[in-house]
């Protein structure tokens, strides 16, 4: 395995050293495709991102970003939306042009037809160049949760009682997180030219554990990133406490 680790001090120092690298793949590719994550480990990298915009240091004019996932049911305009969560986070404030932004569509109530019409925007756009990842509690990366196979393609799944309850937090209430998610699959994910997995906290510190240093297995589905050729983590110390002095990090 080719993964390279870098070990921050704390969260904000994983979401620096994650935008540098977001930074050199724009700079070194204006072209760049772009995979996205939405939750709040990226939530720091991206505000780094806009500042490095507003100063005139990044140019997203030739990017496109294609999102991991969505909620099925939710209005893009809806707060808890991956939709709002992008533009809120990071389009509306820098300039990708918006027809070169792509989430899966929540409202499209054809979800064969969804996926596969997201299968084929990721092959318009030519592949992803850089995949941004954040993973669960359970190892899980996109809304490929644990189960008896790794999924490949994009597609339509119920989410598990774990994530729900880890949602949950950005819901009035449980009852209003949506059971259901279109979401790249691992086949998809494992297409993208490169990887950038952020982690932080001592609550992610056993699943770093199993993804990166145990068997590679559908039971914890980021393990597979163990058989990608070009895989970057970003952690802070307290995500790689379960690996400490077994690993080399920079
Ligand atoms: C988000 C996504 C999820 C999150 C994961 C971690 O688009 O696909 O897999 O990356 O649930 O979420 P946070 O960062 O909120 O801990």
């Amino acid at each position: 395995m080719e993964m390279l680790i870098y070990k921050t001090p704390d969260y904000s120092a994983m979401s620096l050293k994650a935008a540098d690298i977001l930074s050199a793949q724009i700079i070194l590719n204006p072209g760049s495709v772009l995979g996205m994550a939405t939750g709040s480990t990226p939530e720091g990298l991206y505000r780094h991102l806009a500042e490095r915009y507003r100063a005139g240091t990044l140019d997203f004019s030739g990017i496109t970003t294609i999102n991991l996932d969505e909620y099925i049911g939710l209005p893009p305009d809806h707060p808890q939306s991956y939709h709002y969560f992008m533009r809120t986070n990071l389009l509306d404030h820098v300039n990708v042009p918006a027809e070169n932004t792509h989430v899966p569509d929540g409202l499209e109530p054809d979800e064969a037809r969804e996926c596969s019409r997201y299968e084929a925007v990721i092959q318009a756009a030519g592949g992803v160049d850089l995949q941004l990842l954040g993973m669960g509690l359970n190892g899980h990366i996109g809304f490929n949760e644990p189960g008896d196979c790794f999924p490949l393609d994009t597609h339509s799944v119920t989410l598990t009682d774990s994530t729900i309850q880890a949602n949950k937090r950005f819901f009035e209430r449980e009852a209003d997180v949506p059971r259901r998610a279109y979401t790249m699959g691992i086949g998809t994910i494992m297409r993208a030219r490169s990887i950038l997995v952020v982690v932080s906290g001592e609550a992610k510190a056993q699943a770093v554990r199993d993804a990166f240093f145990g068997p590679v297995t559908p039971r914890v589905p980021a393990s597979i990133l163990q058989l990608h050729p070009n895989v970057t983590l970003v952690a802070d110390s307290a995500a790689l406490s379960a690996v400490d002095g077994i690993v080399h990090t920079f």
